[in-house]
């Protein structure tokens, strides 16, 4: 596996792969790092189902709301290298900010109706952070699919609508869940708790999957003492956003 850092070093890369009809496909998985084994199950699929796997690990800035979030988000690198390895992948593309936004994030993309809703009404901003700056990855790459976790679900549809409204040729492939035995669903953030909130956690998804009504559940949640950002059903799915000791976590579940 070799590990890029620069956008130029990609397209000599790919001068190399003979793509397009009947050449190799490349699939892509965008990450921010502190990867565990919902990422892992990204990767493995996309070594699968493609030629080359190329994983990006870069902490997007201008998708965090807060600073103090963005500080204490995780950085593995070497540790996240090896799980690429082992995983598949061929290339690792890690930028720094200056090579993914040499406009200064002058220029960015939004969705006005959904990125609005759930995770994006408690944070403005994100969204268009998230969607600018895989347009970026995706314009870099143009992979044949690339792959999405559904614990994101959100993200995921949002992804999946920009890629049809600007006629992107990657197919956006939503990707199951991974969770720990008891419930949890694999999050980058699950290591900022402390044993005594690891071992609370599993309460949230426990309570997503109950089957009560979202008032019920935001309920238990607050008796639990979690603080509930939102419980929502929509579409036949039910959606999550909870804070246990500052940190945030979200989850969803088919519902009904
Ligand atoms: P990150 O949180 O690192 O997640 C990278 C990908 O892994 C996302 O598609 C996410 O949904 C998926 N993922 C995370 N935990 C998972 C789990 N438990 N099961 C299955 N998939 C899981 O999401 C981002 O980074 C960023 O917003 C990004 C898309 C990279 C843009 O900056």
């Amino acid at each position: 596996m070799k590990i890029i850092h620069t956008i130029p070093e990609w397209y000599d890369i790919e001068k190399t792969l003979g793509r397009g009809a009947g050449g190799q496909s490349v699939g892509f998985v965008p990450t921010m790092g502190a990867l565990h084994k919902g990422h892992r199950s990204l990767v493995e699929r996309s070594a699968a189902e493609n030629s080359v796997t190329v994983a990006s690990i870069f902490i997007n800035p201008v998708q965090f709301n807060s600073s103090g979030d963005l500080a204490a988000y995780p950085k593995t690198f070497d540790r996240d290298v090896e799980l690429l390895a082992s995983a598949g992948a061929a290339y690792v593309f890690a930028p720094e900010y200056a090579e993914l936004y040499p406009d200064g994030y002058r220029y960015r993309l939004s969705e006005t109706v959904q990125s609005r809703t759930l995770c994006g009404a408690s944070r403005p901003g994100h969204f268009d952070g998230v969607l600018t700056v895989v347009m970026k990855l995706l314009q870099i790459f143009r992979p044949e699919r690339a792959y999405f976790g559904e614990k994101d679900y959100q993200q995921y549809e949002l992804v999946s609508g920009m890629a049809q409204a600007f006629f992107l040729r990657t197919d956006i492939i939503p990707c199951p869940i991974i969770r720990e035995d008891s419930g949890l669903a694999c999050s980058s953030r699950n290591t900022r708790l402390s044993p005594e909130g690891l071992r609370r956690a599993p309460l949230f998804y426990r309570a997503l999957a109950s089957g009560r009504s979202p008032g019920e559940i935001r309920h238990e949640l607050e008796k639990d003492g979690f603080r509930v950002d939102y419980v929502t059903e929509t579409d036949g799915r039910l959606y999550g956003a909870v804070y246990l000791e500052d940190v945030r976590l979200i989850d969803n579940v088919k519902y009904r």
